[in-house]
């Protein structure tokens, strides 16, 4: 920062930008219209929506609802998806960011398309630097901003996808803090923090593809690319997780038993949940876990029969009509709701056979665990999802009446019903993990 601190300048402009449009030209324009005269070591901050619109990187969005064709443009578009819940999805670009719907907009593009971000931004950010060194004489650097938001922040705020003639990163180690400590880790993001400041004067409803910078000090540092602000993936120790991730993973599965309606479960979120479900210990290094999804109708009529079962059940019990109805109606207000219903199981096919009932019983046991222990899996990564799931007894207590209606194999042991959805509320957290009172030593 220069002795006379930064001022920071909104450059609108009414102009909308269109394919194959000089940016270049644009901006001296603009700067000429509101009577800047630009000086060496001012830094002009680019929206880089105007840099794609120049570039023509308007496309088409997939047919259907905009936000879930927006989410599926950025799935095909992406290097990689990093996260995804039924609210968000976050990739990481071709370029190495990371980000919402890997940054594709759908703001302010004049259409009904969808904006991908600048091919090369550094490039770009280079081109428009040499533009206007040519044009004007004097060195001004670039920066091609967008607007990010951060893991563990909330709110967004503008970043730096290309960076030309100013330095991207200031790096501070070896230095040494007021109480003469040397400096081990700090490196200051110089070219994000100029993106945030430019956003600042900026506003979405006003068109202000431009901010100048003046007056920063920058002098001495090697200017960087906005490349080097991509952390390499080799540092990345969210990536795999790790023992904490692995934890939280498992504590996040909290059974769910209210779904937002209208959510669909996405399929290859179930199947990934399945996929998951399958790698879980087996006896005899079987795989006997089946989870059969049930369909509306089928559903409905195994429902039907299964409560027709149920009450035959109670009234033996002596319980009350009433209650009764009370008991079937929380029930039904899961099962007939959930946006998926899976009917999870064994096949005991190929369990050992003995002779006597206490062996039998413990290799039913053994399958029977076995499909907890993928329950378990598949409730786990469709939490990691964004998706709830409630595991209900039901078919357990009616295992003939299951596979009477569904036409299944003796062999085949249900285990329940799984119902799965977007929560309808945010389940609450838990509360921290102990092994208090579960573990003991012998
Ligand atoms: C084998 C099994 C059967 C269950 N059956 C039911 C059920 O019939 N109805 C129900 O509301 N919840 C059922 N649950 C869910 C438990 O009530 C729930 O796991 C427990 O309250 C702990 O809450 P959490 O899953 O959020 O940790 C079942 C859970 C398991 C493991």
């Amino acid at each position: 920062m220069s002795r006379d601190g930064v001022s920071i300048i909104p450059l609108p402009s009414a102009q909308r930008v269109q394919p194959g449009d000089d940016l270049t030209a644009l901006l001296l324009t603009t700067l000429e219209r509101h009577g800047v005269a630009p000086v060496d070591g001012d830094v002009v901050c680019v929206a880089s929506k105007v840099v794609s619109l120049a570039e023509g990187a308007l496309v088409d969005l997939p047919p259907g609802d905009p936000r879930a064709a927006r989410r599926e443009l950025a799935r095909q578009q992406a290097a990689e998806v990093v996260a995804e819940a039924p609210w968000v999805l976050i990739t990481r670009t071709v370029h190495g960011f990371v980000a919402a719907n890997g940054g594709i907009d759908a703001s302010n593009v004049g259409g009904d398309g969808a904006l991908l971000l600048p091919r090369d931004p550094d490039a770009s950010a280079a081109a428009l630097r040499a533009g206007l060194a040519a044009a004007t004489g004097r060195g001004i650097g670039v920066v091609i901003t967008d607007t990010f938001g951060r893991p563990w922040r909330r709110g967004q705020t503008e970043v730096a996808l290309g960076v030309a003639g100013l330095p991207a990163l200031r790096d501070e180690r070896g230095g040494v803090d007021l109480d003469g400590r040397p400096l081990e880790v700090t490196e200051a993001a110089l070219a994000d923090a100029v993106a945030a400041a430019a956003d600042l004067v900026r506003r979405k409803d006003t068109g202000t593809p431009f901010v100048l910078v003046r007056g920063l000090d920058t002098a001495g540092l090697p200017d960087g690319t906005g490349a080097d602000l991509i952390r390499p993936l080799s540092e990345d120790l969210f990536a795999t997780g790790g023992p904490t991730a692995a934890e939280r993973a498992v504590a996040r599965r909290r059974t769910v038993r209210r779904f937002a309606p209208g959510v669909a479960v996405p399929a290859h979120v179930l199947a990934a949940a399945v996929a998951a479900a399958g790698t879980a210990p087996a006896p005899h290094g079987t795989r006997p876990w089946r989870f059969l999804r049930l369909r509306h109708a089928t559903r409905h009529r195994l429902l039907d029969a299964m409560a027709t079962r149920w009450r035959a059940d109670l009234l033996g019990d002596g319980v009350a009509e009433e209650v009764i109805a009370r008991r079937l109606a929380r029930s039904d207000a899961v099962l007939r709701t959930a946006p998926e219903l899976l009917l999870p199981g064994v096949r005991l096919d190929e369990a050992h056979h003995y002779p006597d009932e206490r062996r039998r019983r413990a290799e039913r046991d053994l399958f029977v665990l076995s499909g907890g222990a993928a329950l378990q899996n598949l409730q786990v990564v469709l939490a990691a999802h964004g998706f709830g799931t409630a595991w209900i007894s039901s078919t357990a207590f009616c295992p003939d009446t299951v596979r009477d209606v569904l036409a299944l194999p003796a062999a085949f042991e249900p285990l329940g019903m799984v119902a799965v959805g977007a929560p309808a509320t945010p389940p609450p957290p838990r509360g921290p993990l102990a092994a208090d009172g579960l573990l003991a030593d012998v």
